[in-house]
């Protein structure tokens, strides 16, 4: 879960890099480092802590080389440390990994036995080590790293380059991705497209097990027998979205506030506004990746339609939010097209021998599209007869290639590590997914959807009056941080977002924070309620109202203190809460995203008032590639 990034070319590599590595943080934040060619020699410099650290180190400091790697990382073996920060350096050669060798243990004994002097605890300088010896041999790096790669076991990449051949990086892949850009007299290889389309929009996605040999002019990608393939490069659309906070103190504030806007974005290629209608498009079914968005005009639609009609069980598999996600999707599904839905962790999937029956629709839902338990999903899926179909917010993920449908997010760039902005838009797809199949099945009828579409046309605009409740949280947050916990409930649809409330206050305020179905109180939870326990309950207006009531008198009677997310009018839940919410009047299944944004907000200034790094909270990294 680390970012890597090479660059060679004419401009400054030190900036290309730091702006890169600054795309990449989302990877990992307990170390950076840099190795950029300076009189000939691979000058390194790192810094525990963030890449900020980094910066002031290397602020002064000019290289006058053109070629060098980066890198920001998420511990793995060995403590967070400079001295355990990438880039490694052996012998005038220096590598950047992100990943696992699993046979460390073996190499390392190996390489001490032989006298080598190893000066970090990581797996990664282990490869450093190999190379370089291979290297002394050949003088030739990528014929250095062909030879050390067989060796080496677990799923990583890699960036090497030499100071004896300076011109050139060579790279591999297998599992973390890898992105090589080839500009006019210059590439960048990095492990996300961000730090690359600044400069080019000709792009080359490594394959698991290709190794890459790229100059300033070339890239040369062979397998692993040493056979050169051939690829063109592949054109993208994608431009650069430059990570700023415009004024808000953190991007995750600056990303809940985003939310009218990412879901308008996310919903207007879908729904003809005029004519109130719901219209999917062509989802790219029967088209490789390539061809996919190489089509100037997805006309596929029929097609789409087709296979949809066939579906006769979804199963969503997704990681953390994503997985909430998913299960709002299963009440919507189930609901509008009254087809069964599986929504399932996909660390659990992967593992538990699954059955997919044929006419299964496999969606994945990924903000990064690299989560490495919901792509390992994904392959097994496309080993059976089903098709699949992710929800990304990466064009051109792993994810995303690997699908045989897409859809995209269209969430914009997502920096602060609480997935905020990602979870609302998805929302609103599904709604429009759910309602899309409930027509293709006959299950929806005009007016259904004529109601539905009007609900998703005024959601932006109702989002914004909700984002009114910053004041209220900014404040209350004072109180709040004091509580012992936090208990979240909800019914139906709102369940998933009392799970999601409770992962939000976990992972920014590290408090205890639980979700829970309301009705499961009185089965074992309710023991934990005194008047230090904050409830948070998602009640709008829907069927379940009244018997979310009820199970909030049983809380008020164990005197818990009620923070209701409610919907305006509403006396009862008034009556029972230390505070309330109110949501303005929407569709059921509209509620339950209105309802996302007090949560977001209450984790966001609780952990403000703690003192927390909101955008980069402690241990996570927002992509997780590894298992
Ligand atoms: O990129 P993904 O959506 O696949 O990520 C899945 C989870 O790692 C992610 O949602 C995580 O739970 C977030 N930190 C939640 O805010």
């Amino acid at each position: 879960m680390c970012g890597i990034i090479g660059y060679q070319g004419e401009r400054n590599p030190k900036e290309v890099i730091i702006n890169g590595l600054k795309c990449l943080e989302y990877r990992g934040y307990d170390s950076a480092g840099i190795a950029i060619l300076n009189d000939g020699k691979l000058k390194r410099v790192r810094a525990e802590g963030k890449l900020e650290n980094l910066n002031k180190k290397i602020e002064n400091i000019d290289f006058n080389g053109h070629l060098g790697i980066g890198h920001t990382r998420w511990a793995t073996h060995g403590a967070p440390s400079e001295m355990n920060a990438h880039p490694h350096y052996v012998d005038g050669v220096s590598l950047v990994h992100n990943g696992i060798i699993e046979n460390y243990m073996d190499l390392r004994d190996e390489l001490l036995s032989c006298g080598a002097k190893i000066t970090s605890e990581t797996d990664s300088e282990l490869v450093a080590h190999l190379v370089a010896r291979e290297f002394q041999i050949s003088k030739d790096l990528l014929k250095s790293v062909q030879k050390v790669l067989p060796r080496l076991e677990g799923a990583f990449s890699i960036v090497v380059a030499s100071e004896d051949q300076p011109d050139r990086l060579v790279a591999f892949k297998n599992g973390p991705p890898l992105v090589i850009g080839q500009g006019d007299g210059e590439t960048v290889v990095a492990s996300d497209i961000q730090p690359i389309v600044a400069y080019t929009k000709k792009v080359f996605y490594l394959e698991d097990f290709e190794i890459a040999e790229v100059t300033r002019e070339k890239v040369e990608i062979y397998n692993l027998k040493g056979e050169k393939i051939d690829r063109m490069p592949l054109e993208v659309s994608w431009s650069s979205e430059k990570a700023e906070k415009h004024g808000f103190p953190h991007f995750m504030l600056k990303e809940i506030f985003e939310q009218p806007a990412a879901v308008q974005r996310a919903i207007a290629e879908y729904l003809d506004i005029e004519k109130k209608e719901i219209q999917l498009g062509d989802l790219g079914f029967s088209d490789t990746f390539d061809q996919y968005i190489a089509k100037a005009n997805k006309k596929n639609a029929i097609e789409t339609d087709e296979i949809l009609k066939n579906v006769e069980r979804v199963f969503i598999v997704a990681c953390g939010t994503s997985y909430y996600a998913g299960l709002v999707g299963e009440y919507l599904i189930e609901k509008w097209a009254r087809v069964p839905v599986e929504v399932e962790f996909a660390s659990e999937f992967r593992y538990r021998h699954p059955v997919l029956p044929k006419n299964s629709l496999f969606i994945t839902i990924s903000q990064s599209g690299e989560t490495a338990d919901t792509l390992a999903a994904l392959r097994l899926a496309n080993e059976s007869d089903v098709t699949s179909l992710s929800i990304c917010n990466v064009p051109g993920s792993t994810i995303d290639r690997e699908s045989t449908g897409h859809i995209y997010m269209s969430a914009g760039v997502e920096v602060g590590v609480a997935s905020t902005k990602a979870f609302t838009s998805t929302l609103a797809l599904l709604n429009i997914f759910g309602l899309y199949l409930g027509k293709l099945k006959g299950e929806v009828d005009r007016d259904e959807e004529v109601r539905l579409v009007e609900g998703l046309i005024h959601l932006p605009s109702q989002m914004e009056q909700v984002l009114s409740y910053d004041k209220f949280f900014s404040q209350a947050a004072e109180t709040l941080k004091n509580f012992k916990g936090f208990l979240y409930i909800g019914r139906g649809v709102n369940f998933p977002i009392a799970l999601e409330g409770a992962l939000k206050l976990k992972e920014l305020a590290y408090m205890h924070a639980e979700g829970y179905a309301a009705g499961e109180m009185k089965h074992g939870p309710i023991a934990l309620i005194d008047n230090r326990m904050a409830i948070v309950v998602v009640a709008p207006d829907d069927d379940l109202y009244e018997k979310t009531v009820s199970n909030l008198e049983e809380v008020r009677a164990r005197g818990g203190q009620i923070i209701s997310i409610g919907t305006e009018g509403n006396k009862k839940l008034k009556e029972l809460s230390l505070h309330l919410l109110s949501l303005p009047k929407s569709e059921w299944s509209i509620n339950a995203i209105l309802s996302v944004v007090p949560v977001q907000l209450l984790a966001y200034y609780v952990a403000n008032a703690l003192g927390h790094d909101v955008d980069q909270p402690r241990n996570l990294a927002k992509s997780v590639t590894v298992e």
